[in-house]
């Protein structure tokens, strides 16, 4: 099931450059689930086919105010009616102008007008068109009036300007309509998420473990809860409290983790592997306690199961993140755990003295196939919070 699921959306594209990026809209939209009905302006038709967007939405595109036929597949009131919501993406100068004075010249205004569902406005302009006093008074008029802003962002511009005014990006915007249905990006989803070390036992009283206190899973754990996901937490021994709403399961072993992850794979949409498990155990568990009477003592060890890696061999199984902890090579070792155990995603962190374990900070990097972002550094609850919603707009792109 995708996020939106059969929400009805009424995508509006404008005249403007980025109109193109109007059909990648339609198509996350789609792959998150949503039914979408496209309202092309006659500025916006410049820019991009209306074939294009009826392949992509599976549906005719409505143009029209008073073509007869249009009219008696869908009228405009109809149309309005039917939406639950308007997002309009891109507005050009001129659209936002025309929605701010009420004008109802158009297909795409008389529906505005006409709807009681939300409206959502991404503009796309030119940096000086923009800032220009009557579009800030526009903005200022819609925002009154309850229409909801979305961007624009800074950066590189088609004119060949840099500033704000470039159109929030498709992934954006629909995990922004995501989060406006659900309450959260990750709202109707379960999540499962893996925290803290794992201790293997030597003999009854002694243990091989690691310094991974469980903060970062633990905040993953609360961030998903905030995004309205069911979560499950499989914990390492840690000395943490249960963030609120998410349900915990203790472990103590990586072969105890491994079964407690299994038995809650059913129905899990996100698993993020974000303990640190011991990857080597005592090849025998003593019975009894190990006497000190050899002057030197050798340990066998053997190889502890992979939990990502059995994880991500299962059929349709869920979007997977796994973790990298680093003390070099930041980039190559993170892309290397992409191909060899096979997550969509991997969070890496260097590692050292400094920052990484224990502490309340840390700084990620988050890969996949074909692209990254830099987390920053900043506090494991922020960066879990950043974490959570690039999941969001990665599950979105992948449909
Ligand atoms: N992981 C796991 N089960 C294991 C070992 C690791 O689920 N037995 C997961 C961790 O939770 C983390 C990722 O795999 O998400 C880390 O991968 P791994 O290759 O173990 O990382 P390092 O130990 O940093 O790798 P390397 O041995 O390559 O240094």
């Amino acid at each position: 099931m995708g996020i939106l699921t059969n929400r009805r959306v009424l995508l509006g594209i404008g005249g403007s450059v980025a109109a193109y990026k109007g059909a990648e809209v339609v198509r996350l939209l789609k792959a998150a689930g949503a039914r979408v009905r496209v309202v092309l302006t006659a500025g916006g038709a410049r820019f991009i086919t209306p074939l294009t967007l009826q392949a992509l939405s599976g549906r005719p595109v409505h143009e029209d105010l008073l073509d007869p036929a249009a009219e008696a597949a869908m009228g405009h009131i109809e149309l309005a009616r039917w939406a639950e919501l308007v997002l309009i993406a891109p507005a050009s100068a001129n659209l936002m102008g025309r929605l701010a004075a009420g004008l109802a010249d158009d297909l795409l205004t008389t529906a505005c007008l006409a709807t009681a569902a939300p409206v959502m406005v991404a503009p796309a302009m030119n940096r000086h068109m923009w800032a220009a006093a009557a579009t800030r008074a526009n903005r200022h008029t819609l925002e009154q009036r309850g229409v909801i802003l979305l961007g624009p962002d800074e950066g590189d511009q088609a004119c060949g300007d840099s500033g704000p005014g470039r159109m929030v990006e498709p992934a954006e915007l629909v995990a922004t309509v995501a989060r406006h249905f659900g309450g959260g990006p990750l709202a109707g989803l379960r999540v499962m998420v893996t925290a803290g070390p794992t201790r293997e036992a030597l003999d009854p009283v002694r243990y091989l473990s690691n310094r991974s206190s469980g903060r970062m899973g633990f905040a993953v754990a609360a961030a998903a809860r905030r995004a309205g996901a069911e979560v499950v937490l499989v914990a390492g021994p840690v000395a943490l409290a249960t963030p609120p709403g998410v349900e915990r399961v203790d472990t103590v072993s990586a072969a105890d983790m491994l079964e407690t992850v299994m038995s809650n794979l059913a129905g899990c949409d996100i698993f993020v592997a974000a303990a640190a498990v011991a990857d080597y155990r005592p090849a025998q568990r003593r019975p009894d306690k190990i006497k000190k009477d050899a002057a030197i003592m050798e340990l066998a060890l053997e190889r502890t199961p992979d939990i990502l890696a059995t994880v991500a061999m299962v059929e349709e199984g869920p979007f997977i993140v796994g973790f990298a902890a680093e003390t070099r090579d930041l980039e190559r070792h993170a892309r290397d755990k992409l191909e060899r155990k096979g997550p969509d995603l991997v969070a890496a962190n260097l590692v050292g003295d400094k920052q990484g374990f224990d502490s309340d900070y840390n700084a990620l990097t988050v890969y996949w196939r074909g692209g990254s972002r830099d987390l920053g550094r900043a506090t494991k609850g922020e960066l879990a919070d950043g974490l959570i919603t690039l999941i969001a707009e990665r599950m979105i792109e992948q449909g």
